[in-house]
């Protein structure tokens, strides 16, 4: 392992050379600078591990440094410990609020600044290897993603091809069912990438609520005639929400909609409503079908728990698409909630309520 490199900023040369020594008598690798200037020149031409700052010094004093290396982008992450001879709540909660991880009295105790130092560079370098590692796994996840979808996007495009020819057999279209499942699998793993990367440009816009819902409600008229269900629309044809109208109705009303319709009995019945409250709407897709057990209510949201579940139909799914919803939901700066009861032996009321917020004005950039 290399030696950790401390940068220590100090105007008195002896304070200086006392604490110089101290670390290079622990191994570390020492850059001692008599001034604020000094420190901040030295610190942007090779960053540091730590900075051991003193505050009081003339010109510029340690709270200004500190200011200025953390308005500074490569320098603003590395961990400096204040030194100074100021007991005052006031100066150690001033430095804590720039920014510094730790704050040591003069006269110091050579042990404790030891072990202080030694704690904050186990820390910084801890987090350092986590943001490696999480790079590691999101590129890893970057070249799956990516090659296969190469393989399954061409057995798709040769199902199409013998579509087109010669038409698909019973067997084909069972493969082509698979095929279409896991094209949507990537496609949603890669959405929900992008969300978390903080790449998904979400650009709200404010749009009629009635006019989307209808939209999705066509595309669904199949699933929901062949399911015989009755859909109730309750929403006032002005009211108006503040979404990406793209992903509000291809991710979250197609999935919450698909959902219903999955876990509705044949001959049911699903109710779309909305009320204006203040400044949101709620929203609220509700079904009278088999609804949640508790325990998979709880990780309904979570991608790494696997939730899926025939429909009553034997509908298949990926488990992914609740995740997305309240991504998206979340990116909209709205809410979700959900109220299930599932269907028990004696057939009292069950069936599953999804309730959104929705912000109705859009955010100020
Ligand atoms: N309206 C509902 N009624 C009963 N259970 C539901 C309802 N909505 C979701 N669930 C349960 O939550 C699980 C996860 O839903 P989610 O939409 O995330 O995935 P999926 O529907 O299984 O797959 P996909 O959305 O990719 O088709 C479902 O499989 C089901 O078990
Ligand atoms: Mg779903």
């Amino acid at each position: 392992m290399t030696k950790a490199n401390i940068l220590i900023v100090d105007d008195l040369p002896q304070n200086l050379k006392l604490l110089s020594e101290l670390m290079k008598g622990n191994d570390y690798y020492v850059r001692p600078v008599t001034s604020g200037k000094l420190a901040l020149l030295a610190a942007k031409a090779i960053p540091p591990d730590l900075i051991l700052l003193d505050i009081n010094m003339p010109l510029m004093d340690g709270f200004e440094t500190c200011e200025k290396l953390k308005s500074i982008e490569n320098t603003k992450h590395i961990p400096i410990i204040f030194l100074s001879a100021n007991t005052e709540p006031d100066a150690v909660i001033k430095g804590f609020e720039l920014g510094a991880v730790d704050y040591i009295t003069k006269p110091f105790n050579a042990t404790e600044v030891l072990i202080r130092v030694k704690t904050h560079l186990e820390l910084k370098f801890s987090k350092e290897t986590i943001i490696k590692q999480n790079h590691a796994q999101q590129e890893l996840l970057h070249v799956l993603c990516h090659d296969l979808m190469n393989s399954v996007g061409a057995a798709q495009a040769m199902l199409n091809i013998k579509k087109m020819d010669e038409g698909l057999s019973e067997e084909d279209e069972m493969m082509s069912l698979a095929i279409d499942n896991a094209v949507d699998v990537i496609g949603i793993v890669h959405q929900l990438r992008k969300i978390d990367e903080n790449k998904m440009e979400i650009e709200l816009n404010l749009s009629n609520l009635k006019g989307l819902v209808g939209e999705m409600l066509i595309i669904l008229h199949e699933k929901i005639k062949q399911k015989g269900i009755e859909v109730i629309v309750e929403i006032d044809e002005e009211e108006i929400v503040a979404v990406e109208s793209v992903s509000f109705i291809n991710s979250i009303l197609n999935n919450l909609l698909t959902n219903a319709i999955k876990f509705s009995f044949q001959n049911g019945k699903i109710i779309i409503s909305a009320k204006k409250i203040n400044d949101l709407v709620h929203l609220s897709v509700k079904d009278f079908g088999i609804g949640m057990p508790e325990e998979l209510k709880v990780d309904v949201f979570k991608v790494e728990k696997a939730t899926t579940r025939e429909g009553t139909n034997g509908e298949l799914g990926t488990g992914f698409g609740m995740p997305l919803v309240k991504k998206f939901i979340l990116a909209y700066g709205g809410k979700i909630e959900i109220v299930s009861h599932e269907k028990s032996a004696e057939g009292d009321a069950h069936g599953t309520e999804i309730k959104l917020e929705l912000q109705t004005i859009l955010p100020e950039l």
